[in-house]
């Protein structure tokens, strides 16, 4: 779709309103970093199939991009190994509990349902090829610079913070370990899904890595094909069902995109075959996803009269 300059900052404008009208939420502090960031950052940015690029506020500002990394390791993992390989292993179902629960596992036999929660997504990761975790490590990050169309890196400090304090997801790893639904040795696929977590984007890359799923699997803007367009399909697919945790069904219902948000306070929001949404407010609500950033994306998705329902 092609927009124009005077049309978009009506849009941006309507989103940062909604953003700001939004109150209440508060930085995730079980990672010590993320409590550190101030809160009333806020950036929105729009990144459509053909490479347009839009922006507001803070959408220069590096963050974490935690959980929304499981879509890109997710994407590298389909490319290696088939789409259905990684529904079998892994899922595609809503689990209905918080993002990090050992209870949905265990219900479900230790299979972990969704490559979006913690537990799918540590599978996941496991199942990157690679003789070493520096191996898997390179892979992952090679994939989320070439969503980005520019070299992504790892913020050393964000990953110390997560590395000395994972240890609930470590547990969920040995866990999926004894089910055998883990596919390489635990601990190292936990360093390197902590890793994948610990990696610095802008609301503008993350608009960007986005803009790569709406457009087929080519990166707008650098014009790179980063997978195969027929990954996109299920990729957006997991997104619609688990991308928002506990709030997907409320997120599908109210603006009808396939989405995904990270406890960093980043929010992705794709509309097929036209654009992508980002927004990053670090605080989040009960659910983990970011207030500031639902309102935005919701406001400049209806704005942009884009549902999929
Ligand atoms: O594994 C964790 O807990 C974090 N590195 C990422 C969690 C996350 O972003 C959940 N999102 N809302």
């Amino acid at each position: 779709m092609s927009i124009t300059p005077e049309a978009i900052t009506t849009v941006l404008e309507k989103g940062r309103a909604a953003g700001l009208a939004a109150s209440g939420g508060k930085n995730a502090d079980y990672i010590p970093y993320l409590a550190s960031v101030p809160s009333d950052l806020f950036g929105i940015a729009v990144v459509t199939a053909d490479g347009q690029v839009f922006k507001t506020g803070d959408a220069d500002f590096a963050f974490a991009i935690e959980s929304i990394s499981k879509v890109f390791t997710l994407a590298l993992v389909m490319e290696k190994i088939g789409a259905e390989a990684v529904h079998k292993k892994v899922g595609a179902d809503p689990t209905g509990l918080p993002f990090n629960s050992v209870i949905a596992l265990e219900l479900h036999g230790g299979r972990p349902l969704s490559p979006l929660v913690n537990a799918g997504a540590i599978a996941t990761t496991s199942l990157v090829p690679g003789d070493s975790a520096d191996a898997c490590w390179k892979a992952i990050l090679d994939c989320q610079s070439r969503f980005a169309g520019r070299q992504i890196s790892l913020s050393d400090e964000v990953n110390r913070s997560e590395q000395t304090t994972n240890f609930h997801n470590r547990a969920i790893a040995w866990l999926l370990y004894s089910a055998g639904t883990c596919y390489s040795d635990p601990m190292q696929a936990v360093d390197v899904y902590t890793r994948q977590c610990s990696t610095l984007v802008t609301t503008i890359e993350l608009a960007t890595m986005g803009a790569t799923l709406a457009a087929g699997g080519i990166n707008p803007v650098s014009k790179e094909r980063v997978i195969a367009a027929s990954n996109t399909g299920p990729i957006l697919a997991e997104m619609a069902m688990e991308g928002l945790y506990t709030a997907s069904g409320d997120w599908a219902f109210n603006v009808g995109l396939p989405g995904k948000s990270g406890v960093g306070g980043g929010l992705l929001a794709v509309v097929p075959g036209e654009l992508a949404i980002a927004a990053f407010s670090p605080p989040l609500d009960p659910a983990g996803n970011s207030v500031r950033g639902l309102a935005a994306v919701a406001a400049v998705a209806k704005a942009l009269d884009r549902n999929l329902f």
